[in-house]
C-alpha cells in the first residue's frame, strides 16, 4: 500500500495543525520564493548527524539536544543566540565528562519557529480568535489583524534561520567553542553557584584533564577538536508548506534532504501513521525524530518504525519520550522491551519538559524536580532493560528567566512573573540547565 513518494504526495494525506491561510495566492507565491532560496544546510551535513546518531543508536555517544519551544522575531540579536549556544556547549561539556562519551550536541534553533496547538481558537474575555501558531505563521498579539496567518513570515523565518546558522558556523569555526574557554566559563559558574561544591569535583577533573593535554603538547593549535566543534540545527516538521520548499536533491546521492535543518521531527500531535507529517518526512534522508506521548501503543511505535525506517538505518529514527515524571515508570519500559525485541535500531533521547508542564500563579510551568526525575526514570529503566539511554532533549534559553521553578538558584513561584519572557513553553534558564548537567553527569557515573 506504500506509494510512491514525492516532495508533495504528502499533500493526499491529513494534514494536522496547519494554519488556514487567508489568501492562497499569497502562500503559492511565498512557496514559489522559499523553494528558489539556496538551502540552510547541506546534504552532507545531515548525513553527518546521522552517522554520529548511529554513535548513539550503539551506546558510543550521547545526544544532547536543546533551545527554545519557539525562536521569535523580536529577540533576534547575536547575544542572544550566542548565549544559546554557550549553554548549549557548557552542559555538553559537563555531560561528555559524564558519559565519558562524545556528546553530539542538536540546537532547537534557526528554524523553530512553528507551534502546534491543542486548540485551534483561543478565547480572551468572551472574544475567540485564531490560536498563535509561532512567529513563522501569525503574531502572538491577541487581535484579530495579529492571529492571521502571513506566509511572509515563512520567508522571514527563513531570513532569520540563514542568519542564525551564519552567526552560529562562525562562532562554532572560529575559537568562541574552544574547550578552554568553554572549561573557563564552567569554572566560573561552579565558583559562583550555590551547589558549587558538588559540582566542582567533575569541573576539576575536566581542567586537569585539559592540563595535562597541554603539558604532553595536545593544544588547541595543533587539534582542531578542541578548537572546533560541530553543532547541528534541528525544529519540528510541522508546516509542511516551508518543509516541502526547502527539500533538495544531493547532487552525490540523488536522495531528498529537507534542507531547512539537519534534523526535523514530527511532533507529538502530528505522528499518525495515515497522516501528512509521516508521509512527508519518510521520503527525505535526513535523521529524524518523533516525539512518543502517553498515548502511544508499543504497536504504534513499531508502525512507525516501519514506516519512517523500513531499512532499519541506525541513527535515521530517534524516539523522544515524553511522558511526565508520574508516568514514565509505567509506560517506558513496554515500549522499550518490543522495540528492542523486533530488533529495531533506534535512539532513546528523554525530552522531560513536555510532559511535565503545570500551571502556577497563571504561569505555565515545569518543575525543575519534575523534569529531573523524569530524567533520572528514563535511565533506570534503559538499565532495567539493557538498553541505551542515547540522549536527552530541553527547552533551554542562555537568558535568566523565571519560566521553570527550582534550580540551585531557586526560582520560586511568586517570582515567575519576573522574566517569563517565552513566546510558548517555559524553558529552563542558564543556571537551571547547567544545574540539569550537573545532575545528570552525576548520575550517568553512578
Ligand atoms: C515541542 O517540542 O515544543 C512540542 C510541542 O512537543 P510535543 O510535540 O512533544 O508536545
Ligand atoms: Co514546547
Amino acid at each position: 500500500m506504500t506509494q510512491t513518494w514525492r516532495p508533495d504526495s504528502w499533500r493526499q494525506y491529513k494534514a494536522d495543525q496547519q494554519p488556514d491561510w487567508p489568501d492562497p495566492a499569497a502562500l503559492a507565491e511565498s512557496f514559489a520564493n522559499l523553494s528558489r532560496f539556496p538551502p540552510l544546510v547541506f546534504a552532507g551535513e545531515a548525513l553527518s548527524l546521522k552517522k554520529h546518531l548511529a554513535r548513539v543508536a550503539a551506546g558510543e555517544a550521547f545526544l544532547l539536544q536543546g533551545g527554545d519551544c519557539a525562536e521569535s522575531f523580536s529577540d533576534f540579536t547575536a547575544n542572544a543566540i550566542r548565549d544559546k549556544l554557550k549553554v548549549l556547549l557548557q552542559m555538553a561539556v559537563i555531560l561528555t565528562y559524564g558519559a565519558r562519551k562524545p556528546v553530539i550536541k542538536v540546537g532547537r534553533i534557526a528554524g523553530q519557529f512553528a507551534k502546534p496547538r491543542s486548540s485551534p481558537t483561543e478565547t480572551q474575555d468572551g472574544v475567540s480568535l485564531p490560536s498563535f501558531r509561532g512567529e513563522s505563521v501569525n503574531d502572538p498579539a491577541f487581535t484579530e489583524a495579529a492571529r492571521l496567518p502571513d506566509p511572509k513570515r515563512l520567508e522571514r523565518a527563513y531570513f532569520q534561520s540563514a542568519s542564525t546558522l551564519n552567526l552560529l558556523r562562525a562562532f562554532t569555526s572560529g575559537g568562541f567553542a574552544d574547550l578552554h574557554r568553554v572549561q573557563m566559563w564552567n569554572q566560573d559558574f561552579v565558583a559562583k553557584s550555590p551547589q558549587g561544591e558538588r559540582y566542582a569535583h567533575i569541573a576539576n577533573q575536566l581542567s586537569d584533564a585539559l592540563r595535562f593535554m597541554e603539558v604532553i603538547g595536545i593544544d588547541s593549535k595543533n587539534t582542531p577538536v578542541l578548537h572546533q566543534v560541530e553543532y547541528f540545527t534541528s525544529h519540528e516538521a510541522l508546516i509542511l508548506e516551508f518543509e516541502q520548499a526547502l527539500t533538495r536533491v544531493d547532487s552525490i546521492t540523488g536522495d531528498h534532504y529537507d534542507c531547512s535543518a539537519h534534523m526535523l521531527w514530527i511532533g507529538e500531535r502530528t505522528r499518525q501513521l495515515d497522516g501528512a507529517h509521516v508521509e512527508f518526512l519518510r521520503g527525505v534522508h535526513n535523521p529524524i525524530g518523533v516525539k512518543i506521548g502517553p498515548t502511544a501503543t508499543a504497536d504504534d511505535l513499531l508502525r512507525l518504525c516501519d514506516r519512517l525506517n523500513p531499512d532499519n538505518e541506525a541513527g535515521r529514527l530517534t524516539l523522544i519520550t515524553r511522558f511526565g515524571h508520574d508516568k514514565v515508570a509505567k509506560l517506558l519500559p513496554t515500549l522499550v522491551r518490543k522495540v528492542r525485541a523486533e530488533g529495531r535500531r533506534v535512539v532513546w533521547s528523554c525530552d522531560p519538559m513536555h510532559g511535565n508542564t503545570q500551571t502556577v500563579q497563571g504561569f505555565k510551568t515545569r518543575p525543575f524536580d519534575n523534569v529531573l526525575s523524569e530524567i533520572k526514570q528514563f535511565f533506570s529503566v534503559h538499565k532495567a532493560e539493557g538498553t541505551v539511554p542515547g540522549g536527552v532533549h530541553f527547552e533551554l534559553t542562555g537568558d535568566d528567566v523565571t519560566e521553570c521553578l527550582g534550580g540551585s538558584i531557586e526560582v520560586l513561584p511568586e517570582s515567575l512573573r519576573e522574566r517569563y519572557e517565552t513566546t510558548c513553553d517555559p524553558r529552563l534558564n542558564a543556571t537551571q540547565g547547567l544545574d540539569m548537567a550537573y545532575l545528570i553527569a552525576e548520575l550517568m557515573q553512578s
